[in-house]
């Protein structure tokens, strides 16, 4: 037998007992004739006591062992002198009869506890170390059980969860594809799914009318800290549902996660349609935990002699409560953030209401004290506040500000990761321009549906064609995004055709949807949420790397397995890659 009990387990109420532990060793201490050594497996740690007074052969078997040896010990619960509050097993120790070492260790590269002095390469490169430290392990837990809470729910409403394939062909969400080569089939290619969509939609056409599946998905795009190459989705569809009904039950499911993994009441979510976002916080994925609404300020600022104003399509603006006070150092500070190539704004400009009443920008001397003062009135400005507005193209300001307003958010700490702010944002564009290729491409997917009352405008201004689709943001993450589908084949085609496609290759590609259509495709509708960065929010983390077991470094490698890897010859002369 390995053990009785594990690491974290015993307690005061287990006095007595004669038990079997095995785990890792933590750490060693000596003191006089006393060895201390700590065990940890996953659920926790138990001090071990050796005495040279019992055994002195035992306790000097002990003094070798090194950090991280497996081992199994006997021995019995006594209470333990000087208690620690912090660990559950804090009140007790084992006084060790009998030690094994099941598996000795090498020299881990960086010390496993919960401030690691490893970085972050090392520890990618070791990352089943890694995942011995608590940090991470409970990230994994979390996961776990925010994947069980999500299927319990889903289960209640009576969905199925089923598998689809992961060798298929290319997925519409936008992003290259990760192919792979058939070797029975000299010269052609799988692609791995960007997402499961046309299946799950297939899925609606064969009658399942409530699919889910916690699915891996991949797509080849630039890494960022919440995007990962291969990715996890909650991924779900609905029949016979409109917009409302799918609103409602996956708020559902976000009420349940945090009420049973957070104990958080989420409250009702709000909504906001995606014109009013790009208003108010310049960007589809407001952060809501704070306001600092945009103000557009072209009629007060404009017309007065200040070129970059005067010149610039947007001027706007957002108040920083109670930052008058910044000094010459910080405002450069800001200046030189939104300066920064990755924001490429051109400048910055501040108006101080100070905190004796008076106003004082960075271009006094194209404003009047009168126009200061209405300009402070815009924003409904009290004494202290400090006015940062920027000008420009209006696309582009407005993302340039969205920038400046979460910095400034976060120097303020306004961000609090134990805050929840979820939103629907909703009524998407159907249409965005692509310059690179001078044509529309469909902001969410090509199945998705107009709105009805917007259907007309698709031949006079497809821009301003609005979806039925909706992304769900929690504090300015992007968390999943879905829409109702298209699924009648005369309007899948019309689509097709603004999108550029001719009827070929619509064929050739969406042949096989198209065909499904004919054969009484029901209503439907449904939603992807990115489980990854779910779980980050709930462990309050920025990147998604961390609540990923083996992830994958910037550069899309997985630097423990070297992955990817060139391959043999042979193998490519096989795969019909290769000649010879
Ligand atoms: P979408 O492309 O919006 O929709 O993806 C859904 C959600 O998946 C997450 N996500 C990612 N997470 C980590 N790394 C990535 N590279 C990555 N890309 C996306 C995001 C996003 O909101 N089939 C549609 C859904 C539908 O219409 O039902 C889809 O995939 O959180």
């Amino acid at each position: 037998m390995h053990r009785t009990h594990t690491c974290g387990e015993l307690t005061i109420s287990d006095l007595g007992k004669a038990v079997i532990l095995s785990g890792w060793v933590q750490k060693s201490r000596d003191l006089g004739g006393m060895t201390f050594i700590d065990v940890r497996d996953r659920y926790g740690v138990t001090q071990l006591t050796f005495d040279s007074a019992d055994d002195e052969t035992l306790r000097s078997k002990a003094k070798e062992l090194g950090r991280e040896y497996v081992i199994k010990v006997r021995g019995m619960v006594i209470e333990r002198e000087s208690k620690n509050p912090k660990i559950s097993t804090g009140e007790i120790e084992i006084k060790v009869t009998d030690l094994e070492i099941l598996n000795p260790s090498a020299l881990p590269p960086f010390t496993i506890a919960d401030d690691t002095d490893g970085g972050e390469d090392l520890r990618m490169k070791y990352r089943y170390l890694d995942l011995r430290r608590n940090p991470i392990r409970n990230n994994l837990i979390l996961r776990h059980k925010l994947a069980q809470e999500t299927r319990k729910y889903l289960d209640g409403q009576h969905f199925l969860e089923i598998e689809t394939p992961v060798l298929i062909k290319s997925t519409p969400e936008g992003a290259r594809d990760f192919v792979v080569p058939s070797r029975m089939n000299p010269g052609e290619f799988y692609a791995l799914p960007q997402s499961p969509q046309t299946f799950k939609q297939l899925l609606m056409v064969s009658g399942f009318d409530r699919y889910f599946q916690i699915v891996k998905c991949f797509r080849d795009e630039d890494l960022r800290a919440d995007r990962q190459p291969e990715f996890t989705q909650i991924d779900c569809e609905m029949a016979f549902v409109e917009q409302e009904d799918i609103l409602n039950l996956f708020e559902g499911l976000m009420k349940h996660l945090f009420k049973a993994i957070k104990d958080v009441d989420l409250g009702e979510v709000p909504r906001m349609p995606y014109t009013e976002a790009i208003r108010l916080y310049g960007s589809d994925k407001p952060d809501i935990r704070f306001g600092m609404q945009f103000i557009e300020l072209n009629n007060l600022l404009q017309g007065v002699g200040f070129p970059v104003f005067d010149n610039a399509e947007l001027i706007v603006g957002i108040k920083a409560e109670g930052c008058a006070s910044y000094t010459r150092k910080q405002l450069d500070a800001l200046t030189d953030f939104v300066k920064r190539p990755q924001i490429g704004a051109s400048g910055l400009v501040y108006l101080r209401c100070n905190e004796d009443g008076t106003l004082k920008s960075s271009v006094d001397k194209f404003y009047s004290p009168e126009q200061l003062e209405l300009w402070a009135q815009a924003f409904n400005a009290k004494r202290g506040d400090l006015l940062l507005v920027m000008a420009g193209e209006a696309d582009k300001v407005r993302k340039q500000l969205s920038e400046l307003r979460l910095e400034v958010a976060s120097q303020l700490g306004l961000r609090d990761k134990n805050i929840f702010a979820p939103l629907w944002v909703m009524d998407f564009p159907l249409l965005e321009w692509d310059n690179e290729s001078g044509r529309y491409h469909a902001m969410h997917h090509p199945f998705t549906s107009p709105k009805t009352e917007d259907i007309p405008l698709l031949s006079s201004n497809p821009g301003k064609v609005r979806a039925n689709a909706y992304d769900l943001v929690i504090n300015g993450t992007e968390i999943g995004g879905g829409s109702i589908r298209i699924h009648d084949r005369e309007l899948q085609s019309l689509m097709f055709k603004h999108l550029g496609f001719s009827l070929e290759e619509a064929q050739k590609q969406f042949g096989f949807l198209l065909e499904a259509f004919t054969y009484g495709a029901p209503p439907h509708g449904g939603i992807a949420f990115g489980f990854d960065r779910l779980v980050a929010i709930f462990a309050g983390l920025d990147s998604i790397r961390d609540v990923i077991a083996f992830p994958k470094n910037n550069s899309g490698r997985d630097v423990m397995i070297d992955s990817p890897s060139p391959i043999a010859v042979e193998q490519l002369v096989e795969l019909g890659i290769k000649t010879s």
